[in-house]
């Protein structure tokens, strides 16, 4: 990468380049599509619009704090609730490339439209490197189909603009850092979101139980790292897995769904080590996710691979 002043000039000069009307801008909340945001509208203002994407698979107060951190930078922006149509796309499907196809389509479905109303004739795409990689290019294998590169159908209405496509995430958080985007050290988000940490189908009740269960992760192991007992992993979070085990409520039988703890050390996300988070952390991670969602969730594991042989998400 060249030095980080001149990737930003040079890259806000592509951009006006490139888009000489108006665009619209996939909006995450993520660090990769905030900084190809702050990029953009620094390179087109007014004519840019970013599109943030509430498809009900969201963590915990995401859509408030990406509508904040929005309002703050002072791009052009809006919110579309889509949650019931992504539910409705996903009734039955259990396959994860599947499942990554119907989110990056749904998606495309809401940029054109909201394209059309506002005459955009670019999108703007905060792919990074990692993402093109691992959805193959016809000579790689295909590992995951990003939601933002897989699911481009060919006969979009609109040129595609990416202006961190050579970058990996380490150099978007220092292109982050330079350009005061909040975002900077967020940890990564999936694009198909909490779809991929839903084992099996992907139902408004599972999406509420990873959600819980994810937010009780990252509350637990960022208060675990400011009282200084361990360091904030690269990315951690909860995984709902698709199996059920007996488990014992009172002196009852339950016959309950499992969380999977996922925490890892990363540059790039390309390789990845599991976290080595203390055991007293794991205990109140478990018993907290079990005593929330009691009738839910009997069984809390820890998933202790590297990358490779996993991938960092389970799908
Ligand atoms: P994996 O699971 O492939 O993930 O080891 C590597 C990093 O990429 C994130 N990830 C995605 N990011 N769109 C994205 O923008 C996606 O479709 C996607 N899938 C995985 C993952 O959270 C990890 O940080």
């Amino acid at each position: 990468m060249l030095g980080l002043e001149d990737f930003i000039e040079e890259a806000i000069g592509k951009l006006r380049e490139d888009i000489p009307g108006k665009a619209i801008i996939a909006c995450s909340g993520g660090v990769d599509s905030m900084v190809a945001a702050a990029l953009a509208s620094r390179a087109v203002g007014d004519r840019l619009l970013a599109i943030y994407v509430d498809t009900g698979l969201m963590r915990k107060g995401e859509t408030e704090e990406v509508r904040a951190m929005l309002s703050d930078t002072g791009i052009n922006y809006r919110i579309v609730e889509a949650g019931a149509e992504f539910f409705d796309a996903l009734k039955g499907v259990t396959d994860p490339e599947q499942k990554r196809k119907i989110i990056g389509e749904r998606f495309i479905r809401v940029f054109e439209k909201e394209a059309g109303a506002f005459g955009a004739e670019h999108l703007v795409q905060g792919t990074i490197a990692p993402d093109w990689i691992e959805s193959g290019d016809g000579t790689r294998d295909t590992i995951k189909s990003h939601h933002n590169v897989g699911g481009l159908p060919k006969d979009l209405g609109m040129k595609v603009v990416e202006p961190l496509r050579d970058l990996y995430k380490d150099e978007v958080r220092d292109v982050a850092r330079a350009l005061g985007v909040k975002a900077s050290e967020r940890q990564p988000f999936p694009g198909p979101a909490l779809a991929v940490r839903c084992l099996g189908e992907v139902t408004p009740e599972n999406a509420e139980i990873v959600r819980e269960a994810c937010h009780i992760v990252e509350d637990e192991i960022q208060k675990a790292a400011s009282a200084g007992k361990m360091e904030l992993p690269w990315q951690y979070f909860a995984v709902l897995l698709p199996t059920r085990s007996v488990g014992v409520q009172g002196d009852r039988r339950a016959y309950g769904k499992t969380v999977a703890v996922r925490a890892v050390a990363s540059v790039d996300g390309m390789t990845a080590t599991y976290a080595r988070i203390p055991l007293d952390v794991l205990d109140v991670i478990a018993t907290r996710i079990t005593n929330t969602m009691k009738s839910q969730v009997n069984r809390v594991v820890y998933d202790i691979t590297n990358k490779p042989p996993s991938t960092i998400e389970w799908e």
